[in-house]
């Protein structure tokens, strides 16, 4: 896992911004997207909010996914097998970085086919205890045309990484613009934020 972080952590030195190819085993991301097609099935995923004050019509223009809150203390093996990892992650950058970080959020998104999240920052204007964001996809056997992907707008150039299942994208929340493009198919990920409180 070691490997991992530090891969994490020096693309984000270097340019605030990181990707990870199978930063959670196969069998955890399998078991993830089976757990987040579970809890869409039961019913329990909501159309997701974007500002405060913000109208569920308006919501709509910005972001069409819905979501479910991952508890910190789920007790869902594949959640649980989750956070422990994002928690190790966290601790280690904390040793190496000083970024203080002590709490995370993290909710599982499907994107119905079409649905799409305009460009937007992960940090509130109100609130700025989001420090970084960590989004890890779901979904298999993602091919380009299958569109879906995220756009990071860096100073100067544009990132496109595809949702490929077991990536990890992690970026400065503060500081990095970007969107979910529609895809031609049910798109899934677990997003999130390590927070400074
Ligand atoms: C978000 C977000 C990106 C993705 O939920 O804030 O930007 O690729 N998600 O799912
Ligand atoms: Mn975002």
């Amino acid at each position: 896992m070691h490997e991992k972080f530090e891969a994490l952590i020096e693309g984000y030195l270097a340019d605030d911004y990181a990707t990870c190819e199978d930063f959670f085993d196969e069998k955890l991301i399998a078991a993830l997207r089976k757990n987040l097609l579970k809890g869409h099935a039961d019913g329990i995923m909501h159309r997701a909010g974007v500002g405060k004050q913000s109208s569920f019509q308006q919501n709509q223009k910005v972001r069409g996914d819905v979501i479910s809150w991952i508890e910190n203390d789920s007790i869902e093996p594949s959640e649980l097998g989750f956070m422990r990892i994002v928690e190790a992650f966290y601790r280690h950058l904390n040793q190496t970085c000083y970024t203080g970080i002590n709490g995370c959020e993290f909710h599982n998104a499907l994107y119905e086919t079409g649905s799409f999240y305009k460009r937007h920052l992960d940090q509130f204007k109100q609130d700025s205890n989001r420090q970084f964001s960590l989004v890890t996809y779901l979904n298999e056997d993602w091919v380009d045309t299958d569109g879906g992907e995220l756009v990071l707008y860096l100073s100067g150039e544009e990132k496109i990484i595809q949702p490929q299942g077991g990536r990890v994208v992690f970026f400065k929340a503060d500081k990095i613009e970007h969107e979910v493009r529609p895809a031609s198919r049910e798109r899934m990920s677990i997003a999130g934020w390590l927070l400074r409180e």
